[in-house]
C-alpha cells in the first residue's frame, strides 16, 4: 500500500515535469497549437528540457505555426533534441523581427539535434525587394533564418530552409557539427541568400544537402578547419566558396577543406577561392582539395580569385597579402557557361603554392575550355586545360 501510493506520487512527479515519456515534450503541451504563434511555447519546452537530467525531446508535429524571433542556450544537462515535422513561419514583415540579427538561434549547447521533415519558412519575399546592399553600404542587415553558434557535436537532420531573408545559416564556433540531409531552397534571384555560412568553426560536415538559393551555396569565413562538404547538390546559386577573405585585419586562418562528389548546376560559380587585394588581412588558406564534382553550365567553375574587388569597393593598387597553398583539383566534369572555365589568379606578392590539376574536363560550347592563370605554376596530372597567362 504504502509503496503504491509512494509510485502514484512519483508517477504525478514525473508527468509534472514531463519526464514521463522519456524524451518527448509536445509542444502542444505548453499551448503551442497549429496556426498560433509558439514562441513562448518553444521557449517554456526549451526550459524544461535542457533542464532535464535525461535527453528530451521536444516535439512539433505536422501542421503550420507562426514564430517571432527565438534565442535559446545551453549549457543543458543532457542532449537535447528538437524534431520539426510541422511548417513554422517567420513574420513576413522584417521590422516584426525586432533588430534580430537570426530568428531560430540556438548557442552554447553540447549534443543539440535539430530533426524531423519540417520546414522553416523564412517568408522572404518582401523584405528581398528591400535589400539594397549591392547600392547602399549602410543597408539594413535583415534575418537570417538560423543562427547556430558555439554548438559542440550537434547535428541538424533532415529540415527545410525557405525563403531567408538573408543567408539561411549562420554556423559560428561550432565544433563537431553535421547537416546531414538538410534542404535549402530560395528563388535564383534572391539577394544575400547564402546556404550554409560557416565561421570560426572546426570539423564542420556538410552531407547529402540539396541547396537552391540566390547566393552561396555553402561559404567559408575566416577560422574554419576541417569542413567536408559531401554528396551536396547546389543550384541554382553561387556555388561553393571559400571567402572573401582578407577584408579585416582580424581573420584567422582557413585550414582544411574537402569538397567531394557535388553537383554544381546552372551555377555563377563552381568551386571558388576568393580575397579582397590592397587589404590588411594577411592570413594563410592551406589543404583546399575539391574533387568528384559535376558541374552542369556553371559559368565559372574552378577560380582562384585573389583580386576580388566587387563594385570597385577597394582599389587593385596593392596585391593580397593572403597565402594560399595546397590546393587540388581532381575528377572535375562537365560544362563551362564561358570559355575560361579555370581562372587562378593567385597574389603577385604572395604566390600561390602547390597548387595541383588533375582529370579536368570541362567543355564550352562543345570544345574544351581554357585556363588562365597568374602567380601560380599548378602541377598537372592526367587531363587539364594549358595555363595560359
Ligand atoms: C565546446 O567545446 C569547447 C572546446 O572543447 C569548450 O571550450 C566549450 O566549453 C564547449 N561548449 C559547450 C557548450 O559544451
Ligand atoms: C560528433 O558529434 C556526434 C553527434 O553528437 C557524435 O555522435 C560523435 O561521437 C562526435 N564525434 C566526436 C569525434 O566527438
Ligand atoms: C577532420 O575530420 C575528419 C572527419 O570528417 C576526421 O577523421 C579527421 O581526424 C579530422 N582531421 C583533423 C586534422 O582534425
Ligand atoms: C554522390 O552524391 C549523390 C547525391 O548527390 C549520391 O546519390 C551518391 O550516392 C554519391 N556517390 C558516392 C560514391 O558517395
Ligand atoms: C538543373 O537546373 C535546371 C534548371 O533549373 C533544372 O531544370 C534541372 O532539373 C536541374 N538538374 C539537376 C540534375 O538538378
Ligand atoms: C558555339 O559553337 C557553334 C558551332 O561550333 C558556333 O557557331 C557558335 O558561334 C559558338 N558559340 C559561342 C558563344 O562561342
Amino acid at each position: 500500500m504504502k509503496f503504491a501510493i509512494i509510485t502514484i506520487l512519483f508517477s504525478l512527479f514525473l508527468l509534472d515535469f514531463g519526464f514521463a515519456q522519456q524524451g518527448d515534450l509536445d509542444i502542444s503541451r505548453f499551448g503551442g497549437k497549429p496556426n498560433t504563434n509558439i514562441g513562448q511555447a518553444f521557449l517554456s519546452a526549451w526550459t524544461q528540457a535542457c533542464a532535464s537530467p535525461t535527453t528530451v525531446k521536444i516535439v512539433i508535429p505536422a501542421g503550420t505555426y507562426q514564430m517571432g524571433a527565438v534565442d535559446v542556450k545551453g549549457p543543458c544537462k543532457a542532449p537535447i533534441e528538437v524534431q520539426v515535422d510541422g511548417t513554422i513561419q517567420a513574420p513576413a514583415n522584417p521590422t516584426d523581427l525586432k533588430a534580430a540579427h537570426q530568428w531560430f538561434v540556438v548557442q552554447y549547447v553540447n549534443s543539440f539535434t535539430l530533426s524531423g521533415k519540417g520546414v522553416f519558412d523564412g517568408q522572404g519575399a518582401t523584405a528581398w525587394k528591400q535589400n539594397d546592399c549591392t547600392t547602399n553600404k549602410d543597408c539594413k542587415m535583415l534575418c537570417m533564418n538560423f543562427g547556430f553558434n558555439f554548438l559542440n557535436n550537434s547535428i541538424v537532420r533532415d529540415i527545410t530552409s525557405k525563403d531567408s531573408k538573408n543567408f539561411h545559416v549562420n554556423v559560428l564556433g561550432c565544433n563537431n557539427f553535421t547537416f546531414d540531409g538538410f534542404k535549402v531552397s530560395a528563388p535564383k534571384d534572391s539577394p544575400n541568400t547564402d546556404g550554409i555560412h560557416i565561421g570560426r568553426s572546426t570539423d564542420v560536415k556538410i552531407l547529402n544537402t540539396n541547396i537552391a538559393t540566390g547566393d552561396d551555396c555553402v561559404s567559408l569565413g575566416d577560422g574554419c578547419k576541417n569542413i567536408t562538404v559531401q554528396n551536396v547538390n547546389c543550384g541554382p546559386g553561387h556555388g561553393i566558396s571559400v571567402g572573401s577573405l582578407g577584408k579585416y585585419d582580424a581573420e584567422e586562418p582557413v585550414a582544411g577543406l574537402l569538397v567531394k562528389n557535388c553537383t554544381l548546376n546552372g551555377t555563377d560559380n563552381g568551386v571558388r577561392i576568393k580575397t579582397w587585394p590592397n587589404t590588411p588581412g594577411a592570413i594563410t588558406i592551406t589543404d583546399m582539395h575539391f574533387e568528384d564534382l559535376t558541374m552542369n553550365n556553371v559559368m565559372n567553375p574552378i577560380i582562384i580569385d585573389q583580386e576580388y574587388c566587387p563594385w570597385n569597393q577597394c582599389s587593385k593598387q596593392n596585391p593580397s597579402k593572403i597565402k594560399i597553398s595546397k590546393v587540388s583539383f581532381k575528377n572535375i566534369k562537365g560544362t563551362s557557361g564561358t570559355k575560361e572555365g579555370v581562372v587562378l589568379v593567385c597574389s603577385s606578392g604572395v604566390p600561390c603554392e602547390a597548387v595541383e590539376m588533375a582529370d579536368i574536363d570541362l567543355t564550352f560550347n562543345g570544345s574544351a575550355a581554357t585556363a588562365k592563370c597568374a602567380n601560380v605554376k599548378p602541377t598537372i596530372t592526367g587531363k587539364a586545360p594549358t595555363c595560359a597567362a
